[in-house]
């Protein structure tokens, strides 16, 4: 892993407890980050806590389950450090848990459109540029629920 900040790492949901974890460990290792996630301000208060530097951090609200959103994410990410190397999918949501006949479809559909839409999209963005660059890991945090 780099050790001067020529790699840039973007995290989904950077802002919940894995993600923050990802990025304070990507952060020891000198490597640009992209925090993105829904709540803008916990996005500032991860950078805070974690006292990123910010010439190597950007911040960028984004619903995962939106492509215009996950569009603007990679552009940013472009146009702030030029690559990205490592990508962690990583926003999710647990949603409403219970029997199913007890279950709405507006819970399944919100569910289904973060944890598989948001992937997916997140996923059909970045690959193209790792493919550019000809280098790239991915991490899709995954769950036992949907
Ligand atoms: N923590 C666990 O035990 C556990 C277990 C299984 C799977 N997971 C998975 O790991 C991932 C991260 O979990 P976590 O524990 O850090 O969760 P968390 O709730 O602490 O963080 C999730 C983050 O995602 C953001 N988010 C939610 N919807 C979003 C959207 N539409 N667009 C952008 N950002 C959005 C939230 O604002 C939050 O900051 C999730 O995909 C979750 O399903 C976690």
């Amino acid at each position: 892993m780099s050790t001067t900040y020529t790699h840039t790492a973007v995290i989904t949901g950077a802002a919940g407890g894995i993600g923050k974890e990802l990025a304070r460990r990507l952060a020891e290792r000198k490597i640009n980050l992209v925090l993105v996630d829904l709540n803008e301000e916990a996005i500032q208060q991860t950078i805070t806590d974690l006292n990123l530097d910010k010439e190597h951090v950007i911040a960028v609200k984004a619903n995962v389950s939106q492509e215009a959103d996950v569009k603007n994410y990679v552009q940013k990410a472009l146009d702030a450090f030029g690559r990205i190397d490592y990508f962690a999918n990583n926003a999710g949501i647990e949603g409403p848990t219970g029997l199913i006949e007890d279950l709405s479809v507006e819970a399944l559909d919100t569910v289904y459109n973060v944890n598989i839409r948001g992937v997916f999209l997140g996923l059909q963005n970045v690959i193209p540029v790792m493919k550019k660059q000809k280098s790239g890991a991915i991490l899709n945090t995954s769950s036992s629920r949907v």
